[in-house]
């Protein structure tokens, strides 16, 4: 079977997770070059503005990259399109399936790894085609299955035999290892890369981060079943309060309008909505994106070397 590295056509076998409003062409770049798959947010574009996306990637890196598609988006058809149009080589999914797409991708040879929630899931998308899947746990950042990490990534192992990514609470080498000992073949991490230097996102969202403890993050939209990890801050409090008393769907739906953004561009964190992932505590300085996966991997020999199972 081919490893992980040689599907993506890179020197690391690790993807950048897409990030919302986040993970545009200055983070993709930054981790295509530093040998890790960078992944585009295509969230919110519309046909021409994930096309000037793609091409500012296109002319800051010749490594390649994916994009990632939200496929609850009712522009996902003309997406597509462009994604073959630019020839991008892998596209990562979720929230939904990729199922109408499939065919056009094969066509055109874009890669499709799916992220996954369960094993069920996992092997619909083995036999739809996908080269690999990304198993991610409920640990992660932004919206979240109920599955943690641990538990997730070997049954997926188990089940498919196509390779499994691992996603949720990857934080060092020592999540690295553990990742490989569940049976990944490869991570997806996206809160690490919240506080890098070529993050695109205001300093107070990366201030947040990096004072986040390991208790820092909240779930919310449980009862209306979609679950979102975010740092606790008043918009949350407020959201949750809002929820335990039984608020609709609308009046929770209006407190997290757009609230995404406000965080990530506004550096409103205290009214907007910072998502990261439980691993947020131990991101806790700003570096460059490349001593990130570096570091990532180096650990991961030096735990190796090291590990000693004792009795
Ligand atoms: C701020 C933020 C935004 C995210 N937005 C998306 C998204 O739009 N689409 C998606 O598939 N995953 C999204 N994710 C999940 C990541 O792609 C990735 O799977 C996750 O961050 C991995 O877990 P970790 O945060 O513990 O590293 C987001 C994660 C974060 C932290």
């Amino acid at each position: 079977m081919a490893t992980v590295a040689e599907i993506l056509g890179t020197k690391y076998p690790l993807i950048q997770g897409s990030m919302a409003r986040i993970s545009r062409h200055e983070l993709v770049i930054a981790v295509s070059n530093a040998g890790g798959l960078g992944v585009l947010t295509s969230a919110g574009f519309d046909k021409e503005e994930l096309r000037a996306e793609i091409r500012r990637v296109k002319a800051g890196t010749d490594k390649p990259f994916a994009v990632n598609l939200m496929l609850m988006m009712d522009n996902i058809p003309d997406l597509v399109d462009v994604i073959i149009e630019e020839r991008v080589p892998v596209v990562t999914t979720g929230a939904g399936t990729p199922k109408p797409y499939m065919p056009a991708f094969k066509a055109a040879g874009v890669k499709v790894i799916p992220v996954i929630p369960s094993v069920k899931v996992a092997k619909k998308m083995a036999d739809l085609g996908a080269v690999a899947v990304v198993a991610e746990g409920m640990e992660s950042g932004g919206h979240i299955g109920g599955t943690t990490t641990m538990a997730l990534v070997p049954q997926v192992a188990n089940a498919i035999d196509i390779p499994v990514i691992a996603a949720g609470g990857i934080g060092d080498g020592r999540g690295v290892v553990a990742a490989y000992a569940l049976g990944a073949q490869g991570i997806q991490v996206g809160t690490v890369f919240l506080a890098a230097d070529e993050t695109p996102v205001a300093d107070a969202f990366k201030q947040a981060i990096l004072a986040a403890d390991d208790t820092a993050t909240a779930v919310t939209g449980q009862r209306i079943g979609a679950p979102v990890r975010t740092i606790k801050n008043a918009m949350i409090a407020k959201y949750l309060e809002l929820e335990n008393a039984g608020a609709s769907f609308a009046e929770l739906e209006s407190l997290t309008m757009a609230s995404l953004s406000k965080a990530v561009f506004d550096g409103d964190v205290e009214n907007g909505s910072v998502m990261a992932g439980e691993i947020a505590g131990m991101v806790n300085s700003k570096r460059p994106v490349k001593d990130i996966i570096e570091g990532l991997f180096n650990e991961a020999e030096a735990v190796v070397k090291n590990l000693k199972i004792t009795y």
